[in-house]
């Protein structure tokens, strides 16, 4: 019996709590059938902890999230909450995760799976075998800079301020995992930023460059624009193998990046910190889609998305890429077998609910393990 792995769940808001059920269904049955024993705590987040405890996440949450080997997170937000005051929005939920546990690597793959190749918006050519990885930085920049607020002037007009500021270290530690994962891709790194218009961008290249020169030659580096990337990921997305960008930049082109996949509901992430002497760190692992309230409650969410973050969480936290493996390679099968939730239909295909495509997988696991 492997040692307890401490995880804690946050199914959070909106569809996460649906997809998440579907993920304990496989935790369940790693536990039964491969003696891997997880001990498992479950918590509120977002708007649930808003409505229970009147905050988007208490202390002791943030307390059990530092404690934990790893937290598997849902999602947050909906229009419940949308007219709450900036600082008691759901969203400062993960947030504060982010920046509690000091998870500044944010690492977003998107990949096409061969059986959705149709699904994307884009000519299969065009995206097929596409396997990319977002490495965006997550505790800094635009999100967390000072100064910000909303201040009234004399005139009584208002001025909103958000800052873009990065250090050395900050550059360095999130371009450090980027040039390592790329060691264990195809070993080519972009850095994005906008160098040409912005003081922290000019940094982050000189930053990037010089780490490059001094520790990762081996790695072939360009450099390119922000505004160019997203019209670069849409015109040819496969000349990519490991962006590396700001807090900001990447929230915005891992969106971009998930729709090259054909849908948000199937890419999962990890968010990753710096690692102790004993190289443990701090880890959380959530899909990158969001709460999607408009279907939430319908039973009709892709739960594939938070199925292969905790493939992720088993990869990155747990060193156990045979289990990820596994659970990764049953995603796949069952959409090769025509099974596909409302969001990657295709011609040919067979439209299921959240629970019957978590139940395919399981069975597809069977089979596997069998
Ligand atoms: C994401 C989300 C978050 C972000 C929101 C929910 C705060 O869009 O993880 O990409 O902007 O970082
Ligand atoms: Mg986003």
């Amino acid at each position: 019996m492997a040692a307890n792995k401490k995880l804690l769940v946050l199914p959070g808001d909106g569809i996460g709590p649906e997809v998440m059920r579907e993920v304990r269904r496989v935790i369940d049955w790693m536990d039964r059938r491969r003696s891997v024993s997880f001990d498992i705590s479950e918590d509120l987040v977002g708007g649930a902890s808003i409505d229970g405890r009147g905050t988007p996440i208490t202390k002791e949450v943030v307390a059990k999230a530092l404690a934990a080997d790893a937290v598997l997170f849902g999602s947050v937000g909906g229009p419940r909450w949308d007219k709450l005051g900036f600082e008691m929005r759901p969203e400062i939920a993960i947030l504060t995760l982010r920046r509690e546990l000091g998870l500044f690597a944010n690492l977003r793959p998107a990949t096409v799976l061969d059986p959705l190749v149709e699904a994307s918006t884009l000519k299969p050519d065009v995206v097929r075998g596409l396997d990319l990885m977002i490495v965006r930085e997550s505790t800094g920049g635009l999100y967390f800079g000072e100064p910000r607020g909303i201040e009234t002037l004399p005139d009584g007009q208002q001025r909103g301020t958000n800052t873009e500021a990065y250090s050395t270290h900050e550059i360095e530690q999130v371009a450090r995992v980027s040039f390592e994962l790329a060691r264990k891709r195809q070993n080519r790194v972009c850095s994005v930023e906008k160098a040409n218009v912005m003081e922290s961008g000019l940094l982050w290249r000189q930053v990037v460059t010089a780490l490059h020169e001094r520790e990762y030659g081996d790695v072939a580096l360009t450099h390119m624009y922000a505004d160019n990337c997203a019209m670069q990921l849409v015109r040819n997305p496969r000349q990519f193998d490991v962006i590396v960008t700001t807090n900001l930049f990447g929230d915005l082109l891992s969106d971009l990046a998930s729709m090259l996949t054909g849908s948000l509901g199937m890419l999962p992430s990890a968010t990753l910190g710096a690692p102790d002497s004993s190289g443990r760190r701090h880890a959380l692992y959530e899909p990158i889609h969001g709460s999607a309230p408009d279907i939430a409650g319908k039973g009709i969410a892709n739960p594939l998305g938070q199925m292969l973050s905790f493939a992720m969480l088993l990869r990155y936290s747990f060193d156990m890429e045979d289990d990820a493996r596994l659970i990764e390679r049953a995603c796949t099968n069952v959409l090769a077998s025509g099974l596909r939730t409302a969001d990657v239909m295709g011609q040919g295909t067979a439209k299921v609910g959240t629970s019957v495509m978590g139940e395919s997988v399981l069975r597809e696991l069977e089979k596997l393990a069998a």
